[in-house]
């Protein structure tokens, strides 16, 4: 039947009747917070490409997750801003490590809160590299010793969850056999699995002071140019024992997130990265859109692709207006 029987338009009256039909509700049980915690910090230190983004002290932070969870945000994701860095990055693996202290302290004060670490070397090494480097090119297999120390350091310190976002080969499953060994074989493990090279993690980067020193990060990040590669990274880590798969950036990659959720039945994260809000706070700061509008907007778009989590520094904002 076409038209005239057929009339879109019918279910799209009124509110209630939109509210009826809708495909996709975005919700705060979808939300995670990314929160930045630096060694040596007292109180919190806006991040300029990031407006309404801050880095904390462990005290500070501890603060921001009750806010966070006083809005009905589930959880929030640690990165760690070391004092030093070194060429191990041993910062990323010290048991009084930034990210474990914040742990520690935001499981005691809020219980409830998911505390998910972000497993990775690049915050803490001095090369900026999500590795160790053997010469000018990072050592997968070394690495792979030092991320499972990292993450069972992690785990001792009380993390719900950790995420592996280095992307070197075989990382999950060492991840895996590592957890287990060491009796955290009810730890979940979310897999930044198909991580692309992007210009979006520009504002990260000043964030967490991880820019490589020299190089790119493209010998072991997804080019963008590839989708059956980055279907194949997914399928891998599922493979190797993920709890939780991964596409970041989400908006550059929607293509991406709508593929591997028709690919797996295994729970779908999309990370909305620095880039894409600093991208939207500069646009609606210039009066040239809606911030409220857009941002819902955007996260929808998320859903709607496939994603059941949406990382997001959006998270507190998007919890007050859903
Ligand atoms: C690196 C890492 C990155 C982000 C989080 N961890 C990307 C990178 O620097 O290559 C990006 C997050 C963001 O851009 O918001 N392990
Ligand atoms: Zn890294």
């Amino acid at each position: 039947m076409a038209f005239p029987e057929t009339r879109m338009r019918r279910l799209r009256a009124t509110p209630q009747l939109r509210g009826l039909v809708a495909e996709t509700q975005l919700q705060h049980a979808d939300l995670l917070a990314p929160l930045f915690i630096a060694e040596g910090l007292s109180g919190s230190e806006p991040i300029p490409s990031m407006p309404g983004v801050s880095r904390h002290s462990v005290e500070a932070a501890v603060t921001e997750a009750a806010e966070l969870a006083a809005l009905g945000v589930p959880g929030v994701l640690l990165f760690g801003i070391p004092a030093h860095k070194d060429a191990q990055g041993s910062g990323a693996y010290d048991p009084d490590g930034i990210v474990q202290q914040a742990t520690r302290a935001i499981k005691a004060a809020h219980p409830d809160l998911l505390v998910i670490a972000d497993t990775c070397l690049c915050e803490y090494t001095d090369h900026g590299h999500c590795g160790v480097l053997h010469g000018e090119t990072v050592d997968n297999d070394a690495t792979l010793e030092l991320l499972a120390k990292t993450a069972l350091s992690q785990a001792e310190a009380g993390a719900d969850i950790v995420a592996p976002s280095d992307m070197m080969d075989g990382r999950i499953g060492h991840l895996r056999r590592s957890l287990d060994q060491a009796g955290h074989s009810e730890l979940p493990l979310m897999s930044y699995s198909s991580k692309f090279a992007s210009a979006f993690y520009g504002p990260f980067r000043e964030a967490a002071g991880s820019t490589p020193a020299r190089g790119d990060r493209r010998a072991y990040q997804l080019p963008g140019a590839n989708a059956r590669e980055a279907l194949r990274e997914s399928r891998l880590d599922a493979d190797e024992g993920a709890d939780i798969l991964m596409v970041k950036p989400a908006l550059a990659y929607l293509d991406i997130v709508g593929r591997v959720r028709e690919q797996t039945e295994l729970p779908l994260a999309a990370y909305n990265v620095g880039g894409e809000y600093a991208m939207l706070k500069a646009a609606a700061a210039a009066g040239y859109l809606n911030e409220r509008d857009a941002v819902l907007e955007t996260l929808t778009s998320i859903k709607r692709a496939g994603a059941d989590i949406i990382i997001t520094y959006h998270a507190k904002d998007a919890a007050k207006w859903l």
